[in-house]
């Protein structure tokens, strides 16, 4: 959570902790992590297929325990901001439907602590990810990137992804790249 908020610039979300514990319990070799010196570096989430997951975190009770964690305040989100949130991801949901990938794997999230980016870290994470991708019969993998993310969509086309189009939500475009565990 540290890395991801000096990555990003972000504040620390009990929202995003709940459902990235909830992944590394559900699926552990997704979760591809860089240490030097025994330090957390860097990480990359990798889900092997996004409906799956959803239908276990339903199924589970986790949806519910993260609906009353809202509710209870634990999640500290204005609810007019929510609102925009759950807007913003509908329409990038629906306009990103066009770019459909065999199965329905992705490559959620990644980031390298600002003082050790420009090592060849992410690169190195992204590797072993598509790796273990490769190892889980997954045969296509998809991931979104903003256009102006220019050091990402570097690492993403140094490691085989290749742009197969674009789609949009509120803030803008995003670039929808696949590579070929
Ligand atoms: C994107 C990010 C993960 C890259 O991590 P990194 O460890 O610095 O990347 P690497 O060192 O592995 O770089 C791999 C390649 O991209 C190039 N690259 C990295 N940062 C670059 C930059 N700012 N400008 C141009 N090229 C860059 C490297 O030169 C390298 O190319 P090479 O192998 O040909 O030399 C990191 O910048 C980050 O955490 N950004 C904030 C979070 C984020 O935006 N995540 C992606 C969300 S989609």
């Amino acid at each position: 959570m540290q890395v991801f908020q000096r990555a990003f610039g972000a504040e620390h979300s009990n929202a995003l902790l709940d459902v990235w514990n909830f992944l590394a319990r559900a699926q552990p070799h997704g979760f591809v992590a860089a240490r030097q010196d025994g330090r957390l570096v860097g990480y990359a989430i990798f889900v092997e297929s996004l409906s799956r997951i959803q239908t276990r975190a339903i199924r589970s009770g986790e949806v519910l325990k993260w609906l009353l964690h809202a509710l209870t305040g634990r999640y500290k989100f204005k609810i007019s901001a929510k609102l925009r949130t759950l807007r913003n991801k509908a329409k990038f949901l629906f306009s990103g439907q066009k770019f459909r990938t065999k199965g329905d794997a992705q490559l959620l999230n990644i980031a390298v602590e600002p003082s050790s980016q420009g090592e060849g870290i992410a690169k190195k994470l992204i590797i072993a990810g598509l790796s273990a991708m490769r190892a889980a019969g997954v045969p296509e993998i998809r991931l979104e990137v903003r256009p102006w993310n220019r050091s990402a969509i570097q690492v993403y086309e140094a490691t085989g992804w290749r742009e197969v189009g674009r789609t949009r939500d509120l803030e803008g475009e995003w670039i929808v790249m696949v590579a070929n565990p």
